[in-house]
């Protein structure tokens, strides 16, 4: 039987389901009638929490084990793997300066890494079934640079270069690839912005950071609802031709991406130091 017929319902594996953007998208998988099978660290198997197509699951996207025993457990529930998303994240702020290594490494442990991980689980799979649609959260950072927040983008810039890769080698197995580039939204989780340990009231950056957390908190609760980012994922999926790229931000960032790409680098650079500023050190 065809999984078009409606009675099988084709799943999605998810990642980062347990809040903000990840959650949103989950749900709207599931309000289409997909089996979602849903990962995300704070998930408890003990007491799961279930509904009708969806399932949640633990998962640690640091952990080779913890990726491959949810991914033993997904294909327990469904034997095919129609489509990935990779949401999971953590954000760490601070200057470049006072970010240690360690912090650098958790966020790309997670953001890139972790997606690398889960992508090459699902691969295998994808391939043997000739479909298969994989789908990364990058992000406008992803495409360009903002103060405070190197780690975070440089995670983000790795996942541009490594979709644009794994999209040219899937493709003859008949598997797209689309990399979810949304602007600020609402809802995301405080337990994944962090702030880098060294980032403190002794920083020679502390005015300069300070200013830029109230842009990037103001911009992040005035941001876009998750809920329209998370149908517009569901509506790419279904396509066809999936969209490569699936910019989901406002005016104003969506122009600031073109920008980057025309200006000449010292005035980008002037631009947006001067908008992290938020009005204060001018
Ligand atoms: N919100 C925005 O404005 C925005 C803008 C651009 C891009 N994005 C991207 O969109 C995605 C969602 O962001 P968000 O801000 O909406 O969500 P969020 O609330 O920050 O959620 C991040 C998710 O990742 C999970 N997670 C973190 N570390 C994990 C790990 N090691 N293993 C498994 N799951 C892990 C968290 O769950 P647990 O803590 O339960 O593990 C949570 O479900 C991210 O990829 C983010 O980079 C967001």
């Amino acid at each position: 039987m065809q999984k078009e017929d409606k009675k099988i319902p084709k799943t999605v594996w998810i990642t980062g389901a347990s809040s903000g953007l990840g959650l949103a998208t989950a749900e709207a998988f599931r309000n289409r009638g997909w089996l979602v099978v849903a990962g995300a660290r704070s998930f408890n198997e003990e007491a799961p929490n279930n509904e009708e197509n969806m399932v949640r699951l633990k998962l640690d996207v640091t952990s080779e084990e913890s990726c491959n025993r949810f991914v033993q457990k997904a294909l327990e529930l469904s034997p095919t793997v129609d489509a990935l998303v990779c949401g999971a994240a953590v954000l760490v702020l601070g200057s470049c300066e006072m970010t240690s290594v360690e912090e650098y490494r958790r966020v790309m442990e997670t953001n890139f890494l972790g997606a690398l991980r889960m992508v090459s689980c699902a691969l295998p799979h994808m391939r043997e079934q000739k479909s298969g649609r994989i789908m990364l959260f990058s992000s406008i950072n992803g495409l360009l640079g903002i103060p405070f927040q190197s780690a975070y983008t440089a995670s983000k810039h790795a996942m541009e270069g490594y979709a644009e890769c794994l999209s040219m080698e899937t493709k003859p197995y008949g598997i797209q690839v689309c990399l979810i580039e949304p602007g600020d939204h609402r809802g995301g989780s405080d337990r994944t912005r962090l702030h880098a340990a060294r980032e403190d009231e002794s920083s020679p950056y502390k005015d300069a950071y300070e200013s830029a957390c109230a842009v990037i908190h103001r911009d992040e609760t005035g941001g876009l609802l998750p809920e329209k980012l998370g149908q517009k994922v569901v509506r790419n999926a279904e396509k066809r031709r999936m969209k490569f790229r699936l910019r989901v931000a406002k005016f104003d960032q969506s122009l600031a991406v073109l920008l980057h790409t025309l200006l000449p680098e010292w005035l980008n650079s002037w631009i947006l130091r001067d908008y992290y500023r938020g009005g204060k050190n001018k």
